[in-house]
């Protein structure tokens, strides 16, 4: 079962900014994904992430002002390589990684139904930083699967087992290990 919401709760359910797939349009609807690791939460409502210029992912953003962000689990990892590469543009990462579609919530942009969580966000502005832009969205909804939701209302990164990439290009991610507390 899948909670779904319209409001900013949702970027509860990306704690700890993991590695995630940015799903955009394309103007012809074909339904593009990229990995992104390059990304934090700069307001509670906020989120920047830092996007080639050159990607398919920044172009759909700038035509259609919105984007969502999907969390896998390590149960999905192996799709990430299929995601992250190249493919035209007439083509969807999403079908070419085996994987499936979720219709949107507050957004057109659809997500991709085997990630644990998805947070939809409307395009607020974007910061040039040389190749890359600083792409900066406004939280509007998302969802997260009951059985990773915390009792604070947050994803629980443990039993979600969500994925950190620490040594990009290579493809090796951590898990969530120790807690302490401060
Ligand atoms: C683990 C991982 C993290 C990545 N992080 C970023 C990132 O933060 N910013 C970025 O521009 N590209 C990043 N990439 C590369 C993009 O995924 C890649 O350029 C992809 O082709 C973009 O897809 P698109 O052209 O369909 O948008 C990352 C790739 C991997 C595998």
């Amino acid at each position: 079962m899948y909670k779904e919401v319209r409001d900013s709760s949702a970027m509860g359910y990306m704690a700890t900014k993991p590695t995630m797939i940015i799903t955009t349009l394309h103007p012809s609807e074909i339904v593009n994904a990229g990995v992104f690791g390059a990304y934090t939460n700069i307001s509670p409502t906020q989120v920047g992430i830092a996007i080639s210029t050159s990607s398919h992912t920044y172009a759909n953003i700038l035509a259609n002002r919105e984007f969502v962000i999907n969390i896998p689990g390590a149960d999905i990892v192996k799709t990430i390589r299929v995601i992250a590469d190249s493919i035209p543009e007439e083509k969807s990462e999403v079908d070419e990684a085996g994987l499936t579609l979720k219709d949107g919530i507050a957004t057109k942009t659809p997500s991709i139904a085997e990630c644990v969580a998805a947070v939809e966000f409307v395009f607020d502005q974007e910061v040039s930083i040389g190749a890359h832009c600083f792409m900066i969205g406004k939280v509007v909804g998302g969802w997260i699967k009951e059985q990773f939701l915390d009792t604070d209302g947050k994803i629980d990164i443990f039993k979600a087992r969500v994925i950190k990439d620490f040594k990009y290009p290579k493809p090796l991610y951590v898990l969530p290990g120790e807690v302490i507390e401060g």
